[in-house]
């Protein structure tokens, strides 16, 4: 973990308008000062990002995120109150403060506070709300380790700072508050249930939904979070594709060129799902065939993922 000393140079990094990566419990966040347009232009640039994908603000506290959203209904206290610190962006709309370039030009923003205490440790040195996107090449999966990051983006950070795993290993799971009805944008660790609990109303999800309008999401393309290698779901009772062929398991294992074994439970899986498929891409195979997990809820963002990669 970093000490007190590099916490403070990281901070002086952002504060002068430069990028440090760092470890959040769902990914590693590539960040800059979200009220720094020049800054934040940096961020787009280092990963080739296009500027019509909106990033996330990371903040300390809900206090914090309050104040650069212009509006906080009770929807928002009580997710706050519930899963903060923790996986969980709401999308709210925004406050002037927040330069357009960070929202890509919409007139909503997402808010997330982070629970790693490296996060924290970050956002309180350094003074200032944190954009930052998944510190990856856009389109590439998210670094769930500090070396991923390196990987990824070569020295396009001016500092990585190396806070282990991450604990989650799939992104925050995105809330749009800024429609009449709370509406499920990408989901995560938290699920539909838990946030429907904790509103004490319905959750849409993206289907369920009008499209367009206050929920609008551009930054959710269908295709995502790949690996360099093609990603093919296939049952274990499947042919698997010609060539050499990484497997990746979870409950049978077959004969292929390599094999990487999953964890069996949802969120023993979300942890080890980026890092499985960093691992594969170095082994230059033609593909990685996965093991189709169970269909049920739990296993709803692992899913999404996965079908994401697969493009
Ligand atoms: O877990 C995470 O959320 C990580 C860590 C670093 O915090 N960050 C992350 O950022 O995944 P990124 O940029 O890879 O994904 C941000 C996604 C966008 O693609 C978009 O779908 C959604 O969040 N988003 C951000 N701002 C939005 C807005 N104003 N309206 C709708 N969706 C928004
Ligand atoms: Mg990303």
């Amino acid at each position: 973990m970093p000490g007190a000393e590099e916490i403070r140079e990281a901070a002086a990094i952002l504060r002068r308008g430069g990028l440090v990566a760092f470890p959040t419990e769902t990914v590693y966040g590539l960040g800059a000062n979200a009220l720094d347009a020049e800054a934040v232009e940096r961020i787009y640039r280092a990963k080739g990002r296009p500027h019509t994908s909106p990033l996330i603000v990371h903040v300390p506290d809900a206090e914090a995120a309050r104040a650069l959203a212009a509006a906080w209904p009770e929807s928002a206290r009580r997710l706050a109150a519930a899963f903060w610190p923790g996986p969980l962006t709401l999308v709210l709309p925004k406050a002037a403060a927040i330069p357009d370039v960070v929202t890509a030009g919409l007139l909503t923003v997402g808010l997330r506070v982070p629970a790693h205490p490296v996060a924290q440790a970050l956002l309180r040195e350094a003074g200032v709300p944190l954009a930052a996107p998944s510190a990856n090449r856009f389109m590439r999966i998210s670094p769930t380790l500090a070396v991923h990051v390196r990987r990824s983006l070569g020295d396009a950070a001016e500092m990585v700072l190396d806070g282990g795993p991450s604990e989650v290993g799939l992104e925050s799971t995105v809330v749009s508050l800024a429609g009449e009805t709370p509406l499920l944008l990408r989901p995560g660790a938290i699920g539909r249930e838990q946030l429907a609990g904790a509103i004490g109303s319905p959750v849409e999800t993206a289907d369920s939904a009008p499209a367009g309008g206050a929920h609008a999401s551009p930054g959710m393309h269908t295709r995502h979070y790949s690996p360099a290698t093609p990603l093919r779901l296939i049952a274990a009772t499947d042919p698997l594709p010609a060539g050499r062929v990484a497997w990746l398991w979870w409950r049978e294992n077959r004969e292929s060129a390599a094999d990487l074994r999953l964890p069996a439970s949802p969120e023993g899986y979300a942890r080890s799902l980026y890092r499985s498929l960093h691992e594969a891409d170095q082994w230059s195979v033609d593909f990685i065939a996965v093991e189709p997990p169970p269909r049920e809820a739990a296993w709803q963002a692992v899913w999404d993922r996965l079908l994401r990669a697969q493009g």
